[in-house]
């Protein structure tokens, strides 16, 4: 019998239908990942992010999962593909032309929320998450470390972050040398979490951290 070669991933129906909404909305979908050094609007989540996000998902039967940026709903599709018993999925996005046609995708699962605004004011920081997908263009402003204690109390001990759309270090072109490298500092440096930081394509990478304190 020949052997099963896992190489392709699958894409779930829901993630087909959220990538088929993308595509209608014009929100931009880069499967293949983002060359180093792309410019260019936010995209959708590629299926080696989507693909950690459900295994992720799926480690948090009845948990309460987040996503910061809904974008056309490829992230929230994969996270939803994810969910365990009672879990319930809570995404937030600030353009209300992409959150309603979100909703519509969603709304025949009654565990999948999506909430219009900025998440900052939306997310309730009394009600923290087993995993959140940090996907609304976290910037230096927001990682800088004295925000570090309140982000990190966006989630429950035990719980975990992640964050793509990182250009693996040693692919970085010289003039980003000075950069504040905040996705990493937050990852590396915080003295209340864990990171690794896992390749997803030949050019990108994403973190997951964990929080143990
Ligand atoms: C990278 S895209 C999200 C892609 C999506 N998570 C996925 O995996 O397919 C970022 C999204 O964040 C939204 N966004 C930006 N700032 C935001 C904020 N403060 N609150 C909520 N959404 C925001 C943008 O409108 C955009 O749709």
């Amino acid at each position: 019998m020949p052997k099963t070669i896992y190489s392709e991933i699958e894409l779930p129906e829901i993630v087909r239908k959220a990538n088929e909404l993308a595509n209608k909305l014009n929100f931009p979908l880069m499967p293949e990942g983002r060359p180093v050094g792309h410019k260019g609007p936010p995209s959708a989540c590629i299926p080696s992010v989507g693909k950690l996000l459900q295994v992720l998902a799926s480690g948090k039967p009845n948990g309460r999962i987040g996503e910061q940026g809904t974008g056309a709903g490829v992230g929230t599709a994969w996270l939803a593909s994810g969910l365990r018993n009672d879990a319930r999925l809570i995404s937030v996005e600030i353009n209300p032309t992409l959150a309603t046609a979100v909703t519509e995708l969603f709304k025949d699962y009654p565990n999948v929320e999506i909430k219009t605004g900025d998440w900052h004011k939306v997310m309730n920081p009394n009600e923290p998450y087993d995993l959140l997908f940090m996907d609304a263009m976290p910037r230096g402003e927001l990682l800088n470390p004295s925000n570090w204690n309140a982000l990190v109390d966006v989630i429950k001990i035990g719980g975990q972050i992640v964050m793509d759309d990182l250009t693996p270090v040693e692919q970085w072109l010289p003039e980003w040398n000075d950069i504040v490298d905040a996705k990493r500092e937050f990852a590396f440096a915080n003295p209340r979490v864990v990171g690794v930081e896992v390749r997803t394509t030949q050019t990108t990478s994403a973190l997951i951290i964990t929080r143990t304190k």
